[in-house]
């Protein structure tokens, strides 16, 4: 099994998910071409991710940092908002495995250890154009040990276009 640590991030790592998100933009923009969005600032930077200080501001919004062998790899970060207009616990809001460590394992290992650690509802919605994600949740999520109640629909709102999967993680008996 890949060896990752899922922690909270403290207020003072924000930093770190901010470079991290740097990455992760880059990785998204591949599928912006022809969009306004993802072009780099005068700086060479992509604008910062607008809503990275609400992570900190209150228990439905949770940022993770993974690290393996002590160094970052990604991020995970979870909130209640959903993308199918039904509730939820958890929403897989955004995620995160740096490119060395991929294809390894490393992403289900995290999103495993993640579902685990916050038992209940949950949702992962997925850009239309990001094929890869897709095929990344929908094993990741049907390979969870403690997995019910799988559901992929599919979405084309002002609000969000492409899939999104729902299913719930049973917390393990005490
Ligand atoms: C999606 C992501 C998290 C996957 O992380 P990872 O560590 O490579 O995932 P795993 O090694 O656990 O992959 C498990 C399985 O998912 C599928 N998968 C992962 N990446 C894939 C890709 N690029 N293309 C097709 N299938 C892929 C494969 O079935 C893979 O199993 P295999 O390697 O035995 O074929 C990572 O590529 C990433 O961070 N991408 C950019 C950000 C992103 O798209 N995040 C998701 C937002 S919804």
């Amino acid at each position: 099994m890949t060896d990752i640590d899922i922690a909270l991030a403290r207020p003072e790592e924000k930093p770190v998910i901010a470079n991290l998100m740097q990455l992760y933009t880059h990785d998204f923009s591949e599928h912006w071409s022809g969009r306004p969005e993802g072009e780099l600032g005068d700086d060479g930077r992509f604008a910062d991710y607008p809503y990275l200080d609400s992570y900190w501001s209150g228990p439905a919004r949770v940022p993770l940092l993974l690290r393996a062998e002590g160094r970052p790899v990604g991020f995970a970060l979870l909130n209640d908002h959903t993308h199918s207009g039904r509730a939820a616990d958890r929403n897989m809001a955004e995620f995160f495995i740096v490119r060395k460590h991929r294809r390894g394992g490393m992403g289900t290992a995290a999103a495993h250890a993640v579902f685990s650690r916050y038992p209940g509802t949950w949702e992962a919605a997925v850009a239309r154009r990001n094929v890869a994600a897709l095929a990344f949740w929908r094993k990741a999520v049907a390979s969870h040990p403690h997995v019910h109640d799988i559901e992929e629909s599919d979405i084309s709102t002002e609000e969000w276009d492409g899939p999104v999967i729902r299913f719930r993680i049973e917390a393990p008996l005490p």
